[in-house]
């Protein structure tokens, strides 16, 4: 399946031509970038070179063969306003460290050992729904996996946490282009919905860092963050892993889990097989360690929901030293986009591309895809730290939903994806929930 690699001649689009698709349909507008100008298209805007790498092995040189040439785009950049030096946004060796102090919380047996309280979180939120009741599954599945988060991470859901936390992410995806424009960092003063969710997020992390019940937790790493062995983080450092964690952790996942429901309403017979499965597989237990590699058409609807509808739908990097990709130099300075929503659509790696179709996982058809040609988690050093939490979470709360629950659509045509910082539905994801018998 791969696709042969040229020399390029780079082609470069006029800049106000893409600032104006950009604004009007970010998703359109780098499919047409990729589509038109090929698998390294540039764009100059205000001095600033902006190059898009589509070919899955040009995007393997920016994250992993050459990921020292390169630091976080000027998103993540910014991004420090609000979460300081985290895993998320550090660099260079303070990063190294930092993964290298964290990783252990990250371990599967680490992971799998928080699925009953995955599992008791997502049977007291679906206990919740009413038979024939319309739910939007974007907003459930934003409380369920902030749920999810507090307990396996930190073993404690302070009083009220989850609906400041809710209030205050909708509050800074609101803002967040502002966070764009060249200010000074003491911008963030000026703008009081951002004191305000800034502060709100401050009184959960503080209440979950104070708390001895944390000590609870199943997973690792609040007591790695509370231990502090060495004193290896600084009181600063700790505020910043335990908001990434917080926001990281669940906001993502929601979105993989509210675009799952919306292809699950929206196809039937999918819906169907993924209930016969669950119901083969599990019956009325919950899911195990063991269940995951049985539950092979689940996976390969989240396979299927990541390959269409990436949570994380850009990773932008900024060069700082020249680099060589595809035979062209890249000069230091420049930023560099790869998109999961361009890839995963890319008709040389997918056939029918816009089709819902969890089967191609399970065939020949994507047995010698190039390794990025899918890459929802990124890769090299930068990977997704939760990969596997997110994964194992999104199997556990489907498998648990779909056993008592049926969806069924509300509107004629799945949700429209909305792009900011994350690939959100535009209004949400409405479904009629039935009891199953
Ligand atoms: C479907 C769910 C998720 C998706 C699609 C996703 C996607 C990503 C991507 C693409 C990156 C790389 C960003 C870059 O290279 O610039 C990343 C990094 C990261 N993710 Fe996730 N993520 C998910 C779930 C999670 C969860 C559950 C956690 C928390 C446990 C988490 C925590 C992080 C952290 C801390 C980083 C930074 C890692 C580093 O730079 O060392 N993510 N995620």
């Amino acid at each position: 399946m791969e696709t042969s690699l040229e020399f390029y001649s780079v082609q470069t689009m006029p800049p106000l031509k893409f600032l104006w698709e950009m604004l009007s349909n970010p998703l359109n507008a780098l499919t047409n970038l990729a589509r038109i100008n090929g698998d390294i298209a540039h764009v100059k805007v205000r001095n600033r070179d902006i190059y898009l790498l589509n070919h899955p092995e040009f995007i393997e040189q920016v994250l992993v063969r050459q990921q020292r040439k390169f630091v976080k785009g000027p998103s993540l950049q910014r991004a420090k306003l609000l979460l300081g030096e985290g895993l998320l946004t550090s660099e260079g060796e303070e990063h190294l460290t930092q993964r290298r102090a964290l990783q252990p919380a990250f371990q599967r047996d680490q992971i799998e050992d928080t699925m009953p309280v995955m599992a008791v979180s997502t049977h007291k939120q679906i206990t919740g729904w009413k038979d024939g009741q319309r739910v939007n599954m974007a907003e459930e599945m934003m409380r369920l996996t902030l749920d999810i988060a507090l307990w396996s991470f930190f073993g404690h859901s302070p009083e009220g946490a989850t609906e400041r936390v809710g209030k205050a992410m909708k509050t800074l995806l609101k803002i967040f282009p502002l966070t764009m424009l060249p200010l000074p960092d003491s911008a963030r003063g000026w703008f009081p919905r951002f004191r305000k969710a800034s502060a709100d997020l401050t009184l959960v992390t503080e209440a979950l860092i104070a708390n001895p019940q944390s000590v609870m937790a199943k997973n690792a790493l609040i007591q790695i963050l509370k231990q502090n062995n060495d004193g290896q983080f600084t009181d600063e450092q700790i505020r910043s892993h335990v908001l990434t964690f917080l926001l990281a952790g669940h906001e993502t996942t929601a979105l993989l889990l509210a675009w799952a429901w919306d292809m699950l309403a929206h196809h039937p017979h999918i819906q169907g097989k993924l209930q016969a499965e669950i119901d083969r597989v599990l019956g009325d237990r919950i899911p195990t360690a063991k269940d995951l590699e049985r539950l092979v058409y689940t996976c390969a609807v989240v396979k299927e929901t990541l390959r269409m509808r990436p949570p994380a739908w850009t990773i932008g990097r900024q060069a700082i030293e020249d680099c060589q990709i595809g035979g062209y130099i890249i000069p230091a300075g420049s930023t560099v986009i790869t998109s999961q929503w361009v890839t995963h659509h890319d008709e040389r790696y997918y056939a029918e591309p816009k089709v819902f179709r969890p089967e191609r996982w399970l065939s020949r058809e994507t047995a010698s895809l190039p390794r990025f040609a899918f890459f929802p988690f990124g890769g090299g050093n930068r990977v997704c730290i939760g990969e596997y939490f997110a994964w194992t979470e999104a199997v556990v709360v489907l498998a648990i939903a779909a056993r008592r629950w049926q969806v069924l659509p509300v509107h004629s045509n799945p949700a429209t994806p909305q792009p900011s910082v994350t690939l959100r539905p535009k209004n949400g994801v409405a479904v009629i929930v039935e009891k199953r018998n």
